[in-house]
């Protein structure tokens, strides 16, 4: 008898262009699952308004990634790829897994105390909330696996215990989830600032590399990458994150182990370290940002594949849906 397979769930949300770092830490690695899992890929645009944007500027990027998907090879014929909002579940679910989420785990959240700490003003509930939307877009699809970076694992525990607490209280009604993160590539750092996140909605555009961007920039981009005053290429995060940062993104791209490639670059000064990497990076990007070329020529076929997807998605979020307010009394 056939077993039935594992689910696969994961998303990115439209705040700004898809980058190198979402690439790397996320979608390239759901690329060779989909043959294994029974897998969900969603544009998390309800996510997008955490943050202050404009809708033309949310409705462009939800386009325009759900487009980047598919040229990265996510494929609508065997994994479901839809737009969270067209499947209005997620919002349901939210509310019933906001009256199971305590007020001291949602504010251990990073992201939100890390607006909070650097004293933002019009923080709006929603960013507060947000890792519960989060929660009910894992456990609305029976999800075991959800393969993600590093910053988004707090969040993929935050679903495990809300899920738990409900099973617990009410009855057995989700699956337990687990977020698997890559070996290599997992925190890609910033071009200019190499200590933290590759972030795609940054105002440098020089600290990012964006799947849509020409050779001409990503060559740019890397020739002005931050390294250090040492002249040695060897792995140290903490006295040499820029050379770090360039090996791990020659490792993720190449499927290389980073010792290797430092290996092959012995005795050579960091003009041949960024060289490679601009190497790397285009012979990753150029195909994606072709293809995604084409795409994005047809949005009205764009949304027609969404939508099969949206159709594929209801289908189960309604019975899980139903299974959980039962379970609270629901009528
Ligand atoms: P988002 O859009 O910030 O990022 C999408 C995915 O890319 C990974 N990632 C990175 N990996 C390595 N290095 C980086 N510099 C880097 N930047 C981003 C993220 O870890 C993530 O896997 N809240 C989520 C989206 C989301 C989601 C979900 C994810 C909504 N619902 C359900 C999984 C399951 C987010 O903001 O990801």
């Amino acid at each position: 008898m056939a077993t039935k397979k594992q689910v696969l769930y994961s998303a990115t949300k439209p705040t700004g262009n898809l980058t190198i770092g979402n690439y790397l830490g996320a979608i390239k690695n759901w690329i060779g699952l989909m043959d294994k899992y029974n897998c969900y890929f969603c544009i998390a645009n309800l996510h997008a308004h955490t943050i202050d944007l404009k809708a033309e500027f949310v409705k462009e990027r939800t386009l325009e990634q759900f487009a980047m998907f598919l040229a990265c090879g996510l494929n609508p014929e065997k994994a479901t790829v839809y737009i969270q909002s067209m499947v209005s579940e997620h919002t349901e679910l939210t509310w019933l897994l906001n009256c199971n989420t305590m007020m001291g785990e949602a504010s251990r959240m990073t992201q939100y105390k890390d607006h909070v700490a650097k004293g933002e003003k019009g923080i709006t509930t929603a960013l507060f909330t947000y890792p519960i939307l989060m929660a009910a877009d894992i456990l609305l699809y029976n999800t075991n696996i959800v393969p993600v970076g590093e910053d988004q694992v707090q969040h993929v525990e935050l679903a495990r215990d809300i899920a738990n607490r409900f099973n617990h209280k009410f009855k057995d009604t989700f699956v337990i989830p687990k977020a698997v993160i890559p070996t290599v590539g997992a925190r890609i750092k910033g071009l200019q600032d190499p200590t933290s996140k590759m972030g795609k909605s940054g105002d440098d555009p020089n600290n990012v590399i964006y799947l849509k961007d020409s050779d001409e920039e990503i060559t740019r981009k890397i020739k002005r990458a931050v390294t250090d005053s040492l002249n040695n290429i060897a792995y140290d995060e903490k006295n040499q994150p820029g050379v770090s940062n360039l090996l791990t993104i020659i490792s993720a791209c190449e499927n290389k182990p980073i010792e290797e490639v430092i290996n092959e670059l012995k005795g050579s000064g960091y003009g041949a370290l960024k060289k490679r990497t601009t190497e790397a990076v285009i012979n990753v990007i150029a195909p994606i940002r072709e293809k995604y070329l084409e795409l994005i020529k047809n949005p009205k076929k764009l949304i027609e594949i969404a939508e099969m997807g949206a159709k594929k998605a209801k289908k189960v979020a309604k019975v899980v849906i139903r299974k959980a307010k039962d379970a609270m009394g629901l009528i």
